[in-house]
């Protein structure tokens, strides 16, 4: 599809093409003027909010300062962030690297997971997003949509993802294939999101222990673990980042869409000294606009203010409000609901009635969107104020 000579993705009826012509905190103006209650957050982009204005003054001043940055050399505010994001992980997760998104994220990290262990193979799970270049395609794009791009990066095997539903025993089945894998000492990476799939639009959530035991195997058969916290990170899902929801510490942790608030591109993957150092020149990287100082000071405020407010109280509180606000209407068209914080999915008996209820829901204001097939995904704002999410809850419920 092409617009004004910009090239969009034919969302196939999932979203309606929308031209802004103004947003503020949780709400959108279309082209026309039309008020529209944001339920997305830009895909876990803006979760504080559309053009947060601490966040936009600390651009502008830093654009007073200085701009551009160096491959060889460093602006204090680039510095000053490195300090304040590694400080806001665990421990031992101490250097980063500069990308500009979520995508050049995953791959320096899976890079760098190559580099560092000699190994070449790297496991994904299937229908998973971790990015649009080849080697992040490769680790979870679905089968039907490999042919057209094909070949992807070799050497790369997906597992099914061990959802809630898979119970004890599928959980446990999966656990011995993942062991089987790990087994032959050739695996670099792992790489998977932490816990609740975001980036495809499933809202799967994983069965309980996924994260702990993934890091147990992982440890024990030498392969490092990549958690891509670029759907889910800075507060989404009720915590500042998932891992603290089992406390795991990955090898990498990948980030990016929320860091700035959706101001200024800027990605990262943080890790170990050790394993970056060992890796850094055989995994070439090098990026341009990694985080100029304009993005670290807008992705520094960022974290500041979610730090300052708590946010990630917020996503938990009024995710759980959500939840039991919609549960009593599960048997309509609504039949299920999952999620974790503000990151919900709500199922629907098949894409049709989903497109439908999104469709009419946009009609009367509210801005959502459909993940994978039948399932819609609400993202809102974390900070929207209640009124605006129960007008947002009313219209949506109008529908369901
Ligand atoms: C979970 C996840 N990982 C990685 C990416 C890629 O990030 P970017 O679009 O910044 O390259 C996305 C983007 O949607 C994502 O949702």
């Amino acid at each position: 599809m092409i617009e004004n000579s910009i090239v969009y993705r034919d969302f196939k009826g999932k979203y309606d093409y929308l031209p802004v012509s103004k947003a503020k905190g949780s709400l959108i103006w279309d082209k026309d003027g039309k008020r529209l209650i944001d339920f997305s957050s830009a895909w876990n982009v803006t979760n504080l909010g559309w053009n947060h204005p601490e966040v936009r003054d600390a651009i502008i001043a830093q654009a007073k300062k200085n701009a551009q940055g160096l491959l060889w050399g460093s602006d204090p505010v680039q510095e000053e962030y490195a300090t304040a994001l590694t400080e806001a992980l665990p421990e031992g997760l101490d250097a980063c690297i500069k990308a500009t998104g979520g995508t050049e994220a995953i791959e320096s990290a899976v890079k760098i997971a190559r580099a560092y262990t000699k190994r070449k193979r790297l496991i994904g799970f299937k229908e998973n997003y971790h990015g649009q270049l080849f080697a992040s395609l490769a680790l979870g794009l679905s089968e039907k949509e490999r042919p057209a791009l094909a070949p992807l990066v070799p050497e790369i095997s997906l597992l099914d993802f061990p959802h809630e539903e898979v119970g004890e025993e599928g959980f446990r089945v999966f656990l011995q294939k993942l062991e089987e894998q790990l087994k032959r000492e050739d695996v670099a990476a792992l790489v998977a999101e932490p816990g609740i799939i975001t980036g495809w639009g499933s809202t799967l959530r994983a069965y309980p222990g996924f994260l702990t035991e993934t890091r147990r195997l992982t440890e024990k058969y030498g392969t490092l673990l990549i958690i891509d916290e670029v759907g889910t990170g800075f507060s989404r899902t009720g915590k500042l980042f998932c891992i603290e929801h089992e406390q795991v510490t990955p090898d990498i942790i990948a980030l990016a869409k929320a860091i700035s608030n959706g101001a200024a591109a800027i990605g990262t993957a943080v890790g170990r000294t050790a394993v970056f150092e060992a890796a850094f020149s055989d995994a070439v990287l090098v990026s341009t606009f990694g985080w100029t100082p304009i993005a670290c000071a807008a992705a520094l405020e960022t974290l500041r203010v979610h730090q300052r407010e708590s946010t990630w109280e917020l996503s938990a509180r009024k995710g759980a409000y959500i939840q039991k606000k919609l549960t009593p209407l599960l048997g309509g068209k609504l039949t299920g609901i999952r999620g974790l914080g503000m990151e919900i999915g709500l199922q629907f008996a098949d894409a049709g009635t989903c497109s439908a209820v999104r469709k009419a829901a946009f009609s009367d204001g509210l801005h959502v969107v459909v993940g994978s097939g039948n399932n819609m995904q609400l993202m809102p704002p974390l900070t929207i104020s209640e009124d605006l999410l129960e007008e947002g809850l009313a219209i949506l419920i109008k529908h369901l």
